[in-house]
């Protein structure tokens, strides 16, 4: 049998990026050999969020679930979009009042593939711990799902490792968003869990994190609130593709990818 194979891209920043990312998706779910693809969608709408035209944008264009993160709920019609459409999950410590789900089960033909959305904690919103909503899901979906994947949105490094320790070998893959600044660090742990700490963003190459340098440079300088603008100009797709041997049901290798 052979490997499966997970393409992720990191955070979308803007419409320049969801347009280049959603027409050479399915180009490159076939270059690399991808069985899935998914990709973190929170900041596809201008300026900031994720609205229904981007996010149609990412599903046609080859999406098989869309993650998000701390974003998620800037826009209103945000709740309608994620109680109509089960391909997009928010953070699963979010309230349970919320829209949306926190998960999705996600049949992909070959495999069925568990992917969990979660918030960090540390120097972000005071939500429910992260780590006993991932115990949580895994216990309600078991049996359910060939392999598991979890989008760890979250600001600090030392919450995104200890999250590694905490649920290797108990879900296939693990990989952080929301620094959009890509780390070196991917690695497949003993126990068969692929890992990276960051996956960096999709958006303009010319920016901070996707932003205007100059507006970065004016809050920084001033300490005057200022209205945050997407950059334009070249994009950079940053992504890992993540390979499972559907035999043991482990990952064998994470690659970052840089398109
Ligand atoms: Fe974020
Ligand atoms: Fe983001």
């Amino acid at each position: 049998m052979k490997n499966f194979r997970i393409l992720f891209f990191g955070d979308v920043v803007g419409p320049d990026a969801t347009k280049r990312l959603a027409s050479s998706l399915w180009g490159l779910r076939k270059k690399y050999g991808a069985d899935m693809a998914i990709v973190n969608g929170e900041n596809c709408a201008p300026g900031n969020g994720i609205d229904k035209a981007g996010a149609d944008m990412l599903l046609s264009g080859g999406a098989d679930v869309i993650t998000t993160g701390n974003h998620v709920f800037k826009r209103f019609e945000a709740d309608s979009l994620l109680d109509d459409e089960p391909g997009i999950i928010r953070p699963a410590n979010y309230p349970p009042q919320l829209s949306g789900a926190g998960f999705s089960l996600c049949d992909c033909g070959s495999a069925t593939v568990l992917v969990i959305n979660l918030l960090g904690l540390v120097d972000m919103e005071p939500l429910a711990c992260p780590f006993a909503t991932a115990d949580k899901i895994l216990a309600e979906n078991r049996g359910k799902y060939d392999f598991s994947i979890v989008d760890f949105h979250a600001e600090a490094t030392s919450e995104k490792k200890a999250m590694l320790f905490y649920l290797d070998g108990r879900v296939t893959a693990l990989v952080g968003t929301h620094t959009h600044v890509e780390t070196a660090d991917e690695t497949v742990t003993e126990s068969g869990t692929a890992y990276i700490t960051d996956v960096g963003m999709c958006g303009a190459e010319a920016s901070v994190l996707g932003v205007k340098p100059e507006c970065i440079i004016r809050r920084l300088t001033t300490h005057h609130p200022v209205k945050f603008e997407v950059a334009e100009g070249k994009t950079v797709l940053c992504g890992v593709l993540i390979e499972i041997d559907p035999a043991t049901r482990k990952a064998v290798s994470i690659k970052r990818i840089k398109e």
